[in-house]
């Protein structure tokens, strides 16, 4: 009899090497563990429930189902008038790109799994940042692939002396996977002089630049950087989203890539699910044209703003000296680190118990990032969001004996 390691629960037939060995990630165990109800809970990636647009998209859906009928219902092809209404947002971008180029997915994490089955063969190694958002681990380290990591710092950012020794080792990568704008769960963006030199780098070593990029549209402060995708065109695989644009629930996004590889990710995009929903891709198409994702967008930047501010003065009044955290200009996330003495894993229970929850350093970098935390400053309203940084920081007061 041929035998296969199981455990109690095991089903009694043989699974692949990968299920064999996958669990879930600490930070899906984590967001359910805080996910109690009447929790502050600073710990998942999710927008603010005020402004999500329950009517604007039901107006949309409605509209689309009176005008379109059952096309709305069908299989149907990529949506040219989404399409076109994405190479209009790129343009506001400053990125050109042609309405056809515009590939249709169901998420930036639907478009990091087709990055890695695009670019990955077994044993294939992919640089990616130490501290990072587990699905890009997901998509590209699966068991036959090799990851390489850089670390950043919260002052500086990506360490590109690093990166530029990663990209230049044996054996060679294929890819460099780089959140450049509000980093999950850094909350930092790359400067328009480090993104040069990414892109340098990048070109050097001949690798395809995976820019996975769900937040920028979310930058509430400041100059945006142009993408890597208009600074190096011929090799980057650009990943948008509408979950943190619009909302998570309509698991829509899209992928750009290089002219000519439009065929191959229209293949792998069928074995995983066949197409984005037809329903889903009209009614965005009107959302986008009927202005109300530039009404919506306006709306959610003031409210991060406000909540991020809100949430930067409590961390000045209540976190230990010694603390240090980033001072993100849009997106969804801070990042802290405390002073040495402090477990934020060993923390979040006790935390719990006492009403918020965090995100460990630990659960972005396996085994490391011990003093860290990632606070979410999007979802929780803006009373919560002092009640439960003045928690934690009573409690990390306590941790290091003040
Ligand atoms: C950096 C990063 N990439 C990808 C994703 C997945 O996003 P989507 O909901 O578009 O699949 C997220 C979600 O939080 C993220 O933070």
């Amino acid at each position: 009899m041929t035998s296969t390691a199981r455990g109690d629960d095991a089903p009694p037939f043989t699974l692949s090497q990968e299920a064999q060995i996958l669990k879930r990630s600490m930070m899906r165990e984590l967001i359910a563990v805080t996910a109690r109800p009447g929790i502050i809970s600073f710990a998942g990636g999710l927008p603010a429930p005020e402004c999500l647009p329950v009517r604007a998209w039901g107006d949309c859906m409605a509209e689309t189902l009176a005008e379109d009928g059952p096309l709305a219902l069908q299989y149907g092809p990529p949506y040219p008038p989404l399409q076109t209404a994405i190479a209009r947002l790129m343009a506001g971008r400053g990125v050109t790109v042609d309405p056809e180029q515009v590939f249709i997915t169901s998420g930036c994490q639907q478009g990091l799994h087709i990055a890695g089955r695009l670019l990955m063969d077994a044993g294939s190694v992919a640089v990616i940042d130490e501290a990072v958002f587990p699905g890009v681990r997901q998509a590209f380290g699966g068991p036959a692939h090799l990851l390489r990591t850089v670390s950043s710092d919260v002052d500086r950012g990506l360490d590109l002396a690093e990166l530029e020794a990663a990209l230049r080792q044996e054996p060679r990568p294929r890819a460099l996977v780089v959140v450049p704008d509000f980093h999950n769960p850094l909350g930092r963006s790359l400067d328009d002089a480090d993104r040069d030199q990414v892109v340098a780098l990048a070109r050097e070593a001949g690798v395809a630049l995976v820019e996975d990029d769900p937040y920028s549209l979310l930058r509430f402060e400041g100059q945006a950087p142009l993408p890597l995708l208009q600074r190096a065109p011929e090799r980057t695989i650009y990943l948008g989203s509408f979950s943190k644009l619009v909302a998570p629930a309509l698991r829509a996004g899209w992928l750009i890539a290089p002219p000519g590889l439009t065929d191959k990710l229209r293949v792998i995009k069928e074995s995983v699910d066949l197409e984005t929903s037809a329903f889903i891709q009209r009614g965005l198409a009107r959302f986008l044209d009927g202005g109300y994702l530039d009404d919506h967008l306006a709306l959610v930047r003031r409210t991060y703003q406000a909540r991020c501010a809100l949430m930067q003065e409590a961390l000045t009044a209540h976190f230990p000296a010694g603390s240090r955290w980033t001072r993100p200009e849009g997106g969804m996330f801070i990042w802290a680190e405390l002073p040495e003495g402090v477990d934020t894993l060993a923390l979040l229970p006790a935390m719990v118990d006492q009403g918020v929850a965090y995100i460990p350093g630990a659960a972005f970098t396996p085994g490391g990032a011990a003093r860290a935390m990632r606070l979410n400053f999007s979802n929780a309203a803006p009373d919560r969001i002092v009640e439960g940084i003045a928690l934690l920081g009573e409690a990390l007061g306590r941790v290091l004996g003040g």
